[in-house]
């Protein structure tokens, strides 16, 4: 079993586990009332005052859950008779999966990332609304984004912020976690063009001797080792994606084919400068992961036959991808 280390009980699942009930987790049960799909600009005072829980499996719907939070908001002075459901912020679920139907969400299975929250209310939302894991202050998208600058975080109000997506490809599935309030957020169906890339890389042999230079919690690193690579080196700037990366070894350890993790060097830096190999693991591929800027990666990793640059959005790359040019081919995702 392995220990959250947010919130030190068993909310970290192995990915075989979570991926066997996937299919099933949020699916409405026989008993299950339907969405009623409210308006989620409608004014609190024409929303019903509670939506009841399934009586048989005494699972909630979405809105159930947000009308609740809303109404907390609302008692708490933090939102106006005026402010509808939407007004609350962006529910995650817990395992992120493309769905094509609202999910039924049973306890603590939904993390709530928004703005104008206070910590009191956000300690009572965990207390008072079951499916609710936890709430989220949010301030813009973290990690580095200019590694001459700070790096950016949200702030975990209440609860745990540890959740996972499931990753799919024709190369297979992966379970990447991430501590939502340090990570970005990616949808899993924003994945799904990345997974693209990958699979046409896979097709013409490339997937080999792989670098996942900005790996984040490590989802197109960890999508090569599944794909057979011989050798792959993930690498981060910021301390929370690369923890991720190594909880993510763990938790996919054996669809990975792992069958040791060391921890040869261990990193303090929030933002790493110069590369600290802080996991390598051994077994069908060899994966080495480093927590450093990737301008100076290759000042310690052997250069790959395959380079990956999954930046933000809108980042200037030029200095990465000259930092790269010495593996053989360097891709922008
Ligand atoms: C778009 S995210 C990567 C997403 C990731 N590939 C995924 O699919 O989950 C960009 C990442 O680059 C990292 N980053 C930005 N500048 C960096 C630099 N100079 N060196 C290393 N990492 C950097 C950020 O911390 C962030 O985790
Ligand atoms: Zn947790
Ligand atoms: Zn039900």
């Amino acid at each position: 079993m392995m220990i959250c280390p947010v919130c030190k009980s068993d909310c970290i699942r192995c990915a075989e586990e979570v991926l066997a009930e996937i299919d099933t987790r949020y699916l409405a049960c026989p008993g299950c009332a339907p969405e009623l799909h409210l308006s989620k600009t409608a004014r609190l005072s024409s929303l019903p005052k509670r939506i009841a829980r399934c009586k048989s499996c005494g699972r909630a719907t979405l809105d159930a859950v947000m009308l609740d939070a809303l109404r907390l908001l609302q008692r708490f002075g933090l939102r106006d008779e005026d402010e509808g459901l939407r007004s609350v912020g962006s529910p995650l679920i817990d395992v992120g999966y493309p769905l094509a139907y609202s999910p039924r969400l049973g306890p603590k299975s939904l993390i709530i990332i928004g703005e104008r929250y206070s910590k009191r209310a956000a300690e009572a939302m965990i207390q008072e609304i079951p499916e609710i894991k936890g709430v989220i202050l949010s301030r813009g998208v973290p990690g580095v984004h200019d590694a001459e600058e700070m790096a950016q975080e949200n702030v975990l109000l209440a609860g745990c912020d540890m959740r996972a997506d499931v990753v799919s490809s024709l190369l297979g599935d992966l379970v990447i976690y991430k501590n939502q309030s340090l990570i970005h957020i990616e949808f899993s169906r924003q994945n799904a063009p990345k997974m693209r890339i990958l699979e046409q890389l896979y097709f013409q042999g490339k997937l080999r001797d792989v670098v996942d230079g900005l790996s984040g919690p490590g989802t197109l690193g960890l999508m090569c080792v599944l794909a057979g690579a011989r050798r792959v080196v993930l690498n981060d700037a910021w301390q929370p994606a690369i923890q991720n990366v190594q909880l993510n070894l763990e938790v996919n350890k054996r669809l990975l084919g792992i069958e040791e993790i060391l921890h040869p060097e261990e990193s303090n830096r929030a933002v790493g400068t110069d590369p600290v190999l802080v996991a390598s693991a051994r077994g069908a591929s060899q994966i080495e992961v480093y927590h450093g800027d990737l301008t100076r990666l290759f000042s310690r990793a052997n250069p790959a036959k395959l380079c990956l640059i999954d930046s933000f959005p809108g980042t200037d790359t030029a200095d990465l991808e000259k930092a790269c040019s010495c593996c053989s081919e360097v891709i922008l995702i």
